[in-house]
Protein backbone atom coordinates (compact mmCIF):
# COMPACT_ATOMS: atom_id res chain seq x y z
CA UNK A 1 0.00 0.00 0.00
CA UNK A 2 1.18 3.33 -1.13
CA UNK A 3 0.64 5.34 1.93
CA UNK A 4 2.22 8.48 0.88
CA UNK A 5 -0.33 8.51 -2.11
CA UNK A 6 -2.71 7.76 0.09
CA UNK A 7 -1.86 10.77 2.14
CA UNK A 8 -2.06 13.10 -0.77
CA UNK A 9 -5.45 12.41 -1.43
CA UNK A 10 -6.60 12.56 1.94
CA UNK A 11 -5.13 16.39 2.03
CA UNK A 12 -6.77 16.91 -1.18
CA UNK A 13 -10.14 15.93 0.22
CA UNK A 14 -9.40 17.57 3.69
CA UNK A 15 -9.31 20.83 1.21
CA UNK A 16 -12.15 20.02 -0.34
CA UNK A 17 -14.32 20.24 2.61
CA UNK A 18 -16.89 22.93 3.31
CA UNK A 19 -19.64 21.82 5.54
CA UNK A 20 -19.77 19.78 8.62
CA UNK A 21 -21.33 16.90 6.51
CA UNK A 22 -18.24 17.14 4.03
CA UNK A 23 -16.30 16.09 6.92
CA UNK A 24 -18.27 13.66 8.57
CA UNK A 25 -17.63 12.14 4.61
CA UNK A 26 -13.83 11.73 4.71
CA UNK A 27 -14.02 10.58 8.60
CA UNK A 28 -16.25 8.25 7.51
CA UNK A 29 -13.95 7.16 4.36
CA UNK A 30 -10.48 7.41 6.63
CA UNK A 31 -11.24 5.80 9.85
CA UNK A 32 -14.90 4.81 9.92
CA UNK A 33 -15.45 1.83 11.54
CA UNK A 34 -17.52 0.31 8.77
CA UNK A 35 -15.58 1.66 5.89
CA UNK A 36 -12.37 3.60 6.72
CA UNK A 37 -9.66 2.75 4.20
CA UNK A 38 -7.09 3.23 6.94
CA UNK A 39 -9.57 0.76 9.65
CA UNK A 40 -9.48 -1.86 6.84
CA UNK A 41 -5.62 -1.28 6.36
CA UNK A 42 -4.90 -2.06 10.05
CA UNK A 43 -7.54 -5.33 10.02
CA UNK A 44 -5.02 -6.81 7.53
CA UNK A 45 -2.05 -6.20 9.39
CA UNK A 46 -2.14 -9.33 11.11
CA UNK A 47 -1.84 -11.41 7.69
CA UNK A 48 1.17 -10.03 6.58
CA UNK A 49 4.28 -12.04 7.05
CA UNK A 50 5.64 -12.12 10.67
CA UNK A 51 8.75 -9.85 10.37
CA UNK A 52 6.70 -7.24 8.72
CA UNK A 53 3.96 -6.15 11.08
CA UNK A 54 5.50 -4.16 13.26
CA UNK A 55 7.00 -1.84 10.79
CA UNK A 56 3.58 -1.75 8.48
CA UNK A 57 2.01 -1.40 11.87
CA UNK A 58 3.64 1.47 13.17
CA UNK A 59 3.70 2.92 9.46
CA UNK A 60 -0.11 2.82 9.71
CA UNK A 61 -0.82 3.76 13.22
CA UNK A 62 1.15 7.01 12.43
CA UNK A 63 -0.77 8.02 9.76
CA UNK A 64 -3.92 7.50 11.31
CA UNK A 65 -3.23 9.90 13.97
CA UNK A 66 -1.78 12.16 11.27
CA UNK A 67 -5.40 11.86 9.70
CA UNK A 68 -7.15 12.21 13.04
CA UNK A 69 -5.71 15.28 13.96
CA UNK A 70 -6.02 16.72 10.68
CA UNK A 71 -9.78 16.28 10.92
CA UNK A 72 -9.68 17.83 14.56
CA UNK A 73 -8.58 20.97 13.49
CA UNK A 74 -10.64 21.17 10.10
CA UNK A 75 -13.29 20.90 12.65
CA UNK A 76 -11.88 23.66 14.58
CA UNK A 77 -11.47 25.53 11.74
CA UNK A 78 -15.45 24.86 10.39
CA UNK A 79 -16.79 25.83 13.66
CA UNK A 80 -15.05 29.43 13.27
CA UNK A 81 -17.27 31.22 11.11
CA UNK A 82 -20.38 29.83 12.57
CA UNK A 83 -19.69 31.62 15.66
CA UNK A 84 -18.86 34.69 14.03
CA UNK A 85 -22.17 34.44 12.60
CA UNK A 86 -24.21 34.88 15.48
CA UNK A 87 -23.25 38.33 15.87
CA UNK A 88 -26.46 40.39 14.37
CA UNK A 89 -25.23 43.18 11.98
CA UNK A 90 -28.43 44.70 11.96
CA UNK A 91 -28.00 46.08 15.85
CA UNK A 92 -27.63 49.47 16.48
CA UNK A 93 -23.47 50.47 16.63
CA UNK A 94 -22.50 52.10 19.65
CA UNK A 95 -22.79 55.44 20.06
CA UNK A 96 -19.66 57.53 20.02
CA UNK A 97 -20.01 61.32 22.06
CA UNK A 98 -17.06 63.29 21.74
CA UNK A 99 -16.19 66.16 23.86
CA UNK A 100 -17.01 69.50 23.00
CA UNK A 101 -16.15 72.56 24.33
CA UNK A 102 -19.07 74.50 26.62
CA UNK A 103 -20.27 77.53 25.02
CA UNK A 104 -18.88 79.92 27.91
CA UNK A 105 -15.93 78.52 27.16
CA UNK A 106 -15.69 79.20 23.29
CA UNK A 107 -16.86 82.35 24.32
CA UNK A 108 -14.46 83.07 26.29
CA UNK A 109 -11.79 81.88 24.17
CA UNK A 110 -12.62 83.87 21.20
CA UNK A 111 -12.78 87.32 23.66
CA UNK A 112 -9.25 86.16 24.85
CA UNK A 113 -8.07 85.60 21.58
CA UNK A 114 -8.92 88.86 20.27
CA UNK A 115 -7.10 90.40 23.26
CA UNK A 116 -3.96 88.41 23.33
CA UNK A 117 -3.35 89.84 19.18
CA UNK A 118 -2.92 93.00 20.98
CA UNK A 119 -0.90 92.29 23.20
CA UNK A 120 -3.24 91.50 26.31
CA UNK A 121 -1.86 88.69 29.01
CA UNK A 122 -4.84 86.64 30.72
CA UNK A 123 -4.42 86.83 34.35
CA UNK A 124 -6.41 84.80 36.91
CA UNK A 125 -7.25 84.86 41.04
CA UNK A 126 -9.21 83.45 43.41
CA UNK A 127 -12.82 83.23 43.57
CA UNK A 128 -12.93 83.21 47.47
CA UNK A 129 -11.79 87.05 48.10
CA UNK A 130 -10.91 89.39 50.81
CA UNK A 131 -13.16 92.26 51.43
CA UNK A 132 -9.91 94.26 50.66
CA UNK A 133 -9.45 92.89 46.89
CA UNK A 134 -13.12 92.76 45.94
CA UNK A 135 -14.45 96.10 47.24
CA UNK A 136 -12.04 98.16 49.52
CA UNK A 137 -9.37 98.80 47.07
CA UNK A 138 -11.61 99.34 44.22
CA UNK A 139 -12.86 102.31 46.28
CA UNK A 140 -15.79 101.36 47.85
CA UNK A 141 -16.33 103.11 50.86
CA UNK A 142 -17.10 100.37 53.49
CA UNK A 143 -21.09 101.71 53.90
CA UNK A 144 -21.63 102.93 50.75
CA UNK A 145 -24.58 101.96 48.61
CA UNK A 146 -22.89 100.91 45.88
CA UNK A 147 -22.12 97.58 47.46
CA UNK A 148 -26.12 96.42 47.58
CA UNK A 149 -26.08 96.07 44.15
CA UNK A 150 -23.19 93.34 44.49
CA UNK A 151 -24.33 91.42 47.86
CA UNK A 152 -22.81 87.99 47.70
CA UNK A 153 -22.15 84.96 49.74
CA UNK A 154 -19.81 85.55 53.29
CA UNK A 155 -17.49 83.67 54.33
CA UNK A 156 -16.26 84.28 57.89
CA UNK A 157 -13.52 82.26 59.08
CA UNK A 158 -11.81 84.15 61.62
CA UNK A 159 -9.85 80.95 62.90
CA UNK A 160 -7.58 81.57 59.69
CA UNK A 161 -6.64 84.33 61.40
CA UNK A 162 -7.15 88.29 60.76
CA UNK A 163 -6.26 88.30 56.87
CA UNK A 164 -8.53 85.55 56.08
CA UNK A 165 -11.67 87.11 57.99
CA UNK A 166 -14.27 89.21 56.27
CA UNK A 167 -14.02 86.71 52.97
CA UNK A 168 -16.55 86.53 50.44
CA UNK A 169 -17.33 84.78 47.03
CA UNK A 170 -16.60 87.36 44.65
CA UNK A 171 -18.71 89.62 43.05
CA UNK A 172 -16.63 90.70 39.97
CA UNK A 173 -13.11 90.01 38.40
CA UNK A 174 -11.69 93.57 39.34
CA UNK A 175 -10.00 92.08 41.94
CA UNK A 176 -7.89 90.04 40.10
CA UNK A 177 -6.66 93.64 38.35
CA UNK A 178 -5.91 94.52 41.88
CA UNK A 179 -3.88 91.78 42.19
CA UNK A 180 -2.20 92.44 39.83
CA UNK A 181 -1.52 95.75 40.35
CA UNK A 182 -0.51 94.78 43.38
CA UNK A 183 2.36 92.95 41.74
CA UNK A 184 3.14 94.74 39.31
CA UNK A 185 4.41 98.09 37.62
CA UNK A 186 2.97 100.15 34.51
CA UNK A 187 2.30 99.70 31.58
CA UNK A 188 -0.60 96.84 32.54
CA UNK A 189 -2.36 94.99 29.92
CA UNK A 190 -4.46 92.36 31.16
CA UNK A 191 -7.80 90.37 29.99
CA UNK A 192 -9.46 88.72 33.45
CA UNK A 193 -11.69 85.96 33.11
CA UNK A 194 -13.52 84.09 35.90
CA UNK A 195 -16.66 82.54 37.46
CA UNK A 196 -18.15 85.32 39.97
CA UNK A 197 -20.97 85.62 42.55
CA UNK A 198 -24.16 87.53 43.25
CA UNK A 199 -27.16 86.78 45.76
CA UNK A 200 -29.54 86.91 42.73
CA UNK A 201 -32.56 84.64 42.69
CA UNK A 202 -32.44 82.25 39.49
CA UNK A 203 -34.11 83.03 36.57
CA UNK A 204 -34.21 83.42 32.52
CA UNK A 205 -32.10 86.45 32.63
CA UNK A 206 -30.26 86.13 36.53
CA UNK A 207 -28.05 83.21 37.78
CA UNK A 208 -26.32 83.33 41.55
CA UNK A 209 -23.19 81.78 39.45
CA UNK A 210 -22.18 83.22 36.38
CA UNK A 211 -18.66 84.49 34.79
CA UNK A 212 -17.13 87.67 33.71
CA UNK A 213 -14.34 89.11 31.14
CA UNK A 214 -12.77 92.58 32.24
CA UNK A 215 -10.04 94.13 30.80
CA UNK A 216 -7.54 96.12 32.12
CA UNK A 217 -4.75 98.96 30.48
CA UNK A 218 -2.55 101.90 32.66
CA UNK A 219 0.01 103.32 31.71
CA UNK A 220 1.44 106.62 30.66
CA UNK A 221 -0.67 108.69 28.49
CA UNK A 222 -4.13 106.26 28.27
CA UNK A 223 -7.75 108.30 27.28
CA UNK A 224 -10.83 107.70 26.78
CA UNK A 225 -10.39 107.73 23.15
CA UNK A 226 -7.93 104.80 23.93
CA UNK A 227 -11.13 102.70 25.48
CA UNK A 228 -13.51 103.69 22.49
CA UNK A 229 -10.83 102.63 20.08
CA UNK A 230 -10.28 99.15 21.90
CA UNK A 231 -14.29 98.44 22.09
CA UNK A 232 -14.86 99.52 19.04
CA UNK A 233 -12.18 96.91 17.60
CA UNK A 234 -12.83 94.36 19.59
CA UNK A 235 -16.62 94.22 19.32
CA UNK A 236 -16.66 94.16 15.25
CA UNK A 237 -14.01 91.73 15.56
CA UNK A 238 -16.74 89.57 18.27
CA UNK A 239 -19.68 89.90 16.39
CA UNK A 240 -17.98 90.07 12.87
CA UNK A 241 -20.14 93.06 12.26
CA UNK A 242 -19.54 96.83 11.63
CA UNK A 243 -21.49 97.35 14.90
CA UNK A 244 -21.87 101.56 16.53
CA UNK A 245 -21.12 102.31 19.90
CA UNK A 246 -23.83 104.07 22.25
CA UNK A 247 -21.36 105.36 25.54
CA UNK A 248 -23.68 106.77 28.26
CA UNK A 249 -22.56 107.91 31.97
CA UNK A 250 -23.36 105.64 35.14
CA UNK A 251 -21.18 105.12 38.34
CA UNK A 252 -18.98 102.54 39.09
CA UNK A 253 -17.24 103.40 42.31
CA UNK A 254 -13.76 102.35 40.63
CA UNK A 255 -14.01 104.39 37.12
CA UNK A 256 -14.25 107.99 36.58
CA UNK A 257 -16.01 108.68 34.09
CA UNK A 258 -17.31 105.88 34.08
CA UNK A 259 -20.03 104.37 30.73
CA UNK A 260 -22.61 102.14 30.37
CA UNK A 261 -21.91 100.63 26.24
CA UNK A 262 -24.25 99.64 24.17
CA UNK A 263 -23.96 98.29 20.72
CA UNK A 264 -25.95 98.80 17.51
CA UNK A 265 -28.37 95.67 17.90
CA UNK A 266 -26.68 92.47 15.63
CA UNK A 267 -29.58 91.50 14.75
CA UNK A 268 -31.75 93.86 13.68
CA UNK A 269 -28.51 96.83 12.49
CA UNK A 270 -30.59 99.02 14.95
CA UNK A 271 -33.99 99.29 13.02
CA UNK A 272 -35.66 97.81 16.33
CA UNK A 273 -36.65 94.37 16.45
CA UNK A 274 -37.85 91.98 19.51
CA UNK A 275 -34.12 91.47 20.90
CA UNK A 276 -33.49 94.91 21.31
CA UNK A 277 -37.01 96.15 22.48
CA UNK A 278 -37.13 98.48 19.52
CA UNK A 279 -34.48 100.65 20.57
CA UNK A 280 -31.76 99.55 18.23
CA UNK A 281 -29.09 99.10 21.48
CA UNK A 282 -28.29 95.99 23.29
CA UNK A 283 -26.60 97.12 26.24
CA UNK A 284 -23.55 94.70 27.00
CA UNK A 285 -20.78 96.48 29.01
CA UNK A 286 -19.77 98.77 31.77
CA UNK A 287 -16.41 101.06 31.53
CA UNK A 288 -14.55 104.07 32.45
CA UNK A 289 -11.45 105.39 33.16
CA UNK A 290 -9.61 104.18 36.05
CA UNK A 291 -10.15 106.12 39.59
CA UNK A 292 -7.23 107.67 40.33
CA UNK A 293 -8.18 106.60 44.06
CA UNK A 294 -7.86 103.20 42.98
CA UNK A 295 -4.66 103.44 41.20
CA UNK A 296 -3.48 105.24 44.78
CA UNK A 297 -4.44 102.13 46.76
CA UNK A 298 -2.31 100.07 44.45
CA UNK A 299 1.05 102.18 45.04
CA UNK A 300 1.09 103.62 41.30
CA UNK A 301 1.73 107.42 40.91
CA UNK A 302 -2.05 108.98 39.69
CA UNK A 303 -0.69 111.98 38.49
CA UNK A 304 1.59 109.81 35.75
CA UNK A 305 -0.51 107.07 35.11
CA UNK A 306 -3.73 106.63 33.94
CA UNK A 307 -6.38 103.85 32.49
CA UNK A 308 -8.81 102.36 31.17
CA UNK A 309 -11.05 99.51 31.87
CA UNK A 310 -14.54 97.55 31.41
CA UNK A 311 -15.99 94.54 32.36
CA UNK A 312 -18.69 92.01 30.34
CA UNK A 313 -20.62 89.46 31.42
CA UNK A 314 -19.74 86.23 29.18
CA UNK A 315 -23.14 84.39 29.42
CA UNK A 316 -24.82 87.50 27.91
CA UNK A 317 -22.51 87.55 24.96
CA UNK A 318 -23.02 84.06 24.28
CA UNK A 319 -27.26 84.69 24.63
CA UNK A 320 -27.03 87.24 22.16
CA UNK A 321 -24.19 85.06 19.60
CA UNK A 322 -25.77 82.42 19.89
CA UNK A 323 -29.84 83.24 20.54
CA UNK A 324 -30.35 81.14 23.60
CA UNK A 325 -33.35 82.03 25.75
CA UNK A 326 -32.56 81.18 29.26
CA UNK A 327 -29.39 81.89 30.91
CA UNK A 328 -29.88 78.51 33.43
CA UNK A 329 -29.00 76.24 29.97
CA UNK A 330 -25.62 76.58 30.46
CA UNK A 331 -25.77 75.66 33.61
CA UNK A 332 -27.93 72.47 33.75
CA UNK A 333 -25.86 70.48 31.83
CA UNK A 334 -28.24 68.89 29.30
CA UNK A 335 -26.68 67.27 26.54
CA UNK A 336 -29.25 68.20 23.97
CA UNK A 337 -28.44 71.75 24.90
CA UNK A 338 -24.65 70.94 24.94
CA UNK A 339 -24.21 68.91 21.99
CA UNK A 340 -25.76 71.75 20.09
CA UNK A 341 -22.24 73.66 20.74
CA UNK A 342 -19.54 70.92 18.69
CA UNK A 343 -18.34 73.40 16.63
CA UNK A 344 -15.65 75.22 17.92
CA UNK A 345 -15.43 79.06 16.77
N1 LIG B 1 -16.69 95.25 37.74
C1 LIG B 1 -17.87 95.83 37.14
C2 LIG B 1 -19.07 94.99 37.49
O1 LIG B 1 -18.94 93.83 37.75
C3 LIG B 1 -17.75 95.94 35.65
C4 LIG B 1 -16.77 96.99 35.26
C5 LIG B 1 -15.45 96.67 35.09
C6 LIG B 1 -17.16 98.30 35.06
C7 LIG B 1 -14.53 97.61 34.72
C8 LIG B 1 -16.27 99.25 34.71
C9 LIG B 1 -14.96 98.91 34.54
O2 LIG B 1 -20.16 95.48 37.52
Amino acid sequence: MDLEKLRKQFVARLESVRTPGDLEEVRNDYVGRKRGILTALLKDIPKLPAEERGEAGKRVNDFKQFVETELESRKNLLEQPAKLELTDWSLPGKEYHPGAPHPLTIVRRKIEDIFREMGYAVADGPEIETDFHNFTALNFPPDHPARDTQDTFFVDRPEDGPEKRNCLLRTHTSPVQIRNMLQHKPPVRILCPGRVYRKDEMDATHSPIFHQIECLAVDEGITFADLKGTLLHFLRRLFESDVRLSFRPTFFPFTEPSADVSVSCVFCDGKGCSVCKNTGWIEILGSGMVHPAVLENVGYDSEKYTGFAFGLGIERIAILMYGIPDIRLFFQNDLRFLSQFRIVL
